[in-house]
């Protein structure tokens, strides 16, 4: 028996990693700062670890109901009429407890998806939403955001929607664009599709992060928009704990019941203990704590947009989320992103992800995309570093 790998099936051949995992490990190779991958890697509310801690003392460490323990889902409604204002949620039959955002996403697709329905997708894209899409057999219509703001490309959407539109994903705050939505556009995405059945599919895992007076809207906070529009999010990005796998979809109770049976026939249900933590934490938490999340992800912002802007990297300032992403032709013209990822670790430690992971045709997008989740001091030391950057590379 030596020929293991004759034994794949097609999908595990076809497979291709993101980038951001190969620069993970690079980085570590040489003892650098990662700015690549969207871990958060901020500490986690000194709450929320006691309450994980008191709850599984407490004994709750058994599966769950597959759609998550009825304390977070009762939590969810009620944060979810507050700050997105999606109110009257039946948490019995419309919140669902995940895996995080990607469990949410991979319900989703599950159960809306055959081979050939098509889906459209803003570009640049969270590469992570266009393999899972890939691995059910969609076809991707790809709409671009254009500029340095990321318009919508509104004829591309209305040529790319049809009868076999399955959904439009909208992430907003988008990564790694930084993209926030605003009312105009979901209420114009509404119209394009108002004559196909499509749902829209909406990932706001950053919803808390918008900056400069942009503020988060959920699709489905809009009445015409409700009944089509199935909402992502998770407690990844805000409470810091990615490794938890602590999120949720809401979607309306036809469309929740399959991927409640879809995932529990996945993986049963999202850490017990970990669901009660993140109830405790969405209980215990007011505004303040948000506002003061908000505040401390556009101030890393501002420190960065600056630091860039003086070691000669022309960055797109995000109107939300917590990365950066930025053109780096002005100081390596003619590079490509993985090349310049890769010249970048080599000669500064720190690491980015490259183009080629966001976008089809990264010849045509030289940029990069910086993780911001860090204390300041690590993300003062990356600035120092790439300083070197600009007569390095000139
Ligand atoms: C847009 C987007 N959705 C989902 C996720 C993953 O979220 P989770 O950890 O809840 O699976 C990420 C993480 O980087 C993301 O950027």
């Amino acid at each position: 028996m030596s020929d293991h790998r004759a034994l794949l099936s097609q999908q595990a051949l076809g497979f291709q990693s993101p980038a951001l995992r190969q620069i993970t490990l690079e980085v570590q190779a040489v003892g650098g700062i990662n700015l690549g991958q969207g871990v958060s890697q901020l500490p986690v509310p000194e709450f929320v670890l006691e309450a994980a801690d008191q709850a599984a003392k407490a004994g709750i460490n058994r599966y769950t109901n597959p759609r998550g323990l009825e304390s977070l889902r009762v939590a969810l409604a009620n944060k979810l009429a507050h700050f997105n204002k999606i109110d009257y949620l039946d948490p019995e039959r419309e919140i669902l407890v995940t895996c995080g955002a990607t469990g949410a996403f991979e319900g989703v697709c599950a159960s809306l998806l055959n081979p050939g329905d098509e889906v459209v997708i803003f570009e640049p894209y969270y590469p992570y939403h266009v393999q899972a899409l890939k691995r059910y057999g969609a076809v991707i219509r790809f709409v671009m955001l254009r500029g340095r703001d990321f318009e919508v490309d509104w004829e591309g959407l209305e040529a790319a929607v049809n009868d076999k539109t399955k959904f439009v994903l909208v992430n907003t705050p988008g990564n790694p664009s930084g993209k926030v939505f605003n009312q105009g556009e979901l209420k114009r995405i509404g119209e394009i599709l108002e004559r196909f059945p499509a749902l829209i599919v909406t990932d706001e895992i950053y919803e808390y992060m918008a900056f400069d007076g942009f503020a988060h809207l959920s699709p489905a906070s809009l009445p015409e928009l409700r009944e089509r529009t199935i909402t992502i999010g998770g407690y990844s990005k805000t409470f810091s704990i990615t490794g938890w796998r602590i999120g949720y979809a809401v979607a309306p109770a036809e469309i929740a019941e399959p991927i409640a049976s879809v995932l529990d026939a996945v993986y049963v249900c999202a850490p017990a203990p970990l669901q009660e933590a993140v109830a405790q934490g969405i209980v215990r938490f007011d505004d303040a704590f948000y506002r003061d999340l908000n505040a401390k992800y556009e101030r890393k912002r501002n420190m960065f947009v600056d630091g860039l802007r003086a070691i000669g990297m022309e960055p797109f300032v995000p109107e939300g989320a917590y990365y950066l992403l930025s053109r780096y032709d002005a100081i390596a013209p003619g590079m490509g992103s993985m090349e310049f990822v890769r010249h970048m670790i080599a000669s500064t430690g720190v690491g980015a992800v490259p183009s080629s992971d966001f976008v089809r045709h990264p010849a045509t997008a030289p940029w990069v995309r910086f993780c911001l989740a860090l204390e300041d001091d690590r993300l003062e030391r990356a600035l120092e570093r790439l300083g070197s950057l600009r007569p390095a590379v000139v």
